[in-house]
């Protein structure tokens, strides 16, 4: 589906209330939302901050970023879009002299625009077997389905895909290879794992890891985390929102890490890795949609958030 013939009809984003408290943004402030995508939060979060606060907004998809620069119109003297991914974030505030920062907020994942539109193969009823979210990236999951050994697809599709008949579906599709359509690669592994009994469609935990691996999420979350902390003013308050367990597990150790000052093992009697914590964690419990947001929108359902407050390891205070 084209731009145009998706006007609209934007993502609703996850969580809004309870990103929107967490946050606990006022006039003035400036914050990043480092996956701006439809603009959804960014324009909550900018109402909160009028009349003057700023936003830097990112986001590695140019189409994405310019359906959120048109949606963001009325705003356009307070926010600066910068095409980039994520895991460049400290270099993005350099860059863009964004100081000091009060909030940062990462919602993971893909829109639904992203994720309805056939062409970019995020999909398994799309036509191409793409799903690169920036298209000047090379590795594209057809060259992954189509080059990869038997073993390293396996492990792609059980560590990202936490796929149990990994081992299967590896050999299913190197045994029909070569396979240029997401539809196509969906039916081999449909061949391969039966759907009895499954929720989910046999090929949905497989193409979430394809997606995985080829916009590397997992690494790109982790470099975030630690360069988030470091942008972000003393008291300044970090959100991030997760769709995956492995992307939440990541959130949830490095905000127990960050909140510890010893992060010795515990069998040593005494601390020599001198870490000192730089967080405060602000959600004890993970916070998830309430079942009216997920009747209301099924896409949040696995929506995870978490938050914490920097402790001065940042900027200046808030
Ligand atoms: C769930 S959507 C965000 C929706 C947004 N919060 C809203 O309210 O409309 C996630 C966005 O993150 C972007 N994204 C995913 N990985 C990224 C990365 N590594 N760097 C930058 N943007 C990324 C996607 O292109 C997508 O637009």
């Amino acid at each position: 589906m084209k731009s145009a013939e998706y006007r609209g009809r934007y993502h609703s984003p996850a969580l809004i209330r309870e990103v929107h408290d967490l946050l606990a943004l006022i006039p003035g402030d400036r914050w990043i939302d480092a996956t701006v995508g439809d603009g959804g939060h960014a324009v909550t979060l900018l109402e909160a901050t009028a009349p003057n606060g700023e936003m830097l907004g990112i986001d590695a998809d140019p189409e994405s970023l310019e359906r959120a620069r048109g949606r963001l119109q009325p705003f356009v003297n307070r926010i600066n879009l910068v095409n980039d991914n994520f895991s460049n974030l400290a270099s993005i505030v350099q860059q863009h002299r964004f100081h000091p920062v009060t909030a940062v907020l990462l919602d993971l994942g893909l829109s639904s625009y992203q994720l309805d539109q056939a062409s970019r193969g995020f999909s398994f009823r799309d036509a191409s077997l793409d799903m690169r979210l920036n298209p000047n990236q090379q590795l594209t999951a057809s060259d992954i389905v189509n080059s990869y050994s038997e073993e390293e697809l396996r492990r792609v599709i059980a560590t990202y895909g936490e796929e149990p008949q990994a081992r299967r579906i590896a050999r299913a599709i190197v045994r029909h290879r070569p396979i240029y359509a997401a539809q196509e690669l969906a039916r081999v592994i449909e061949g391969a794992v039966p759907r009895r009994g499954r929720r989910i469609h046999p090929a949905t935990r497989s193409f979430q890891a394809l997606r995985m691996r080829v916009n590397g999420d997992l690494e790109n979350l982790e470099t975030f985390l630690e360069q988030a902390v470091r942008v972000l003013s003393q008291g300044g308050r970090l959100a991030v929102i997760a769709y995956h367990s492995l992307e939440d597990r990541i959130v949830k150790l490095f905000f127990r890490q960050e909140s510890r000052d010893c992060i010795c093992p515990p069998e040593r009697p005494q601390c020599v890795c001198g870490h000192k914590a730089t967080l405060r964690i602000l959600t004890k419990k993970v916070i998830k949609p309430t079942a009216d947001e997920i009747q209301e929108n099924p896409r949040v359902r696995s929506a995870r958030l978490r938050a914490g407050m920097t402790l001065g390891t940042g900027g200046p205070e808030r």
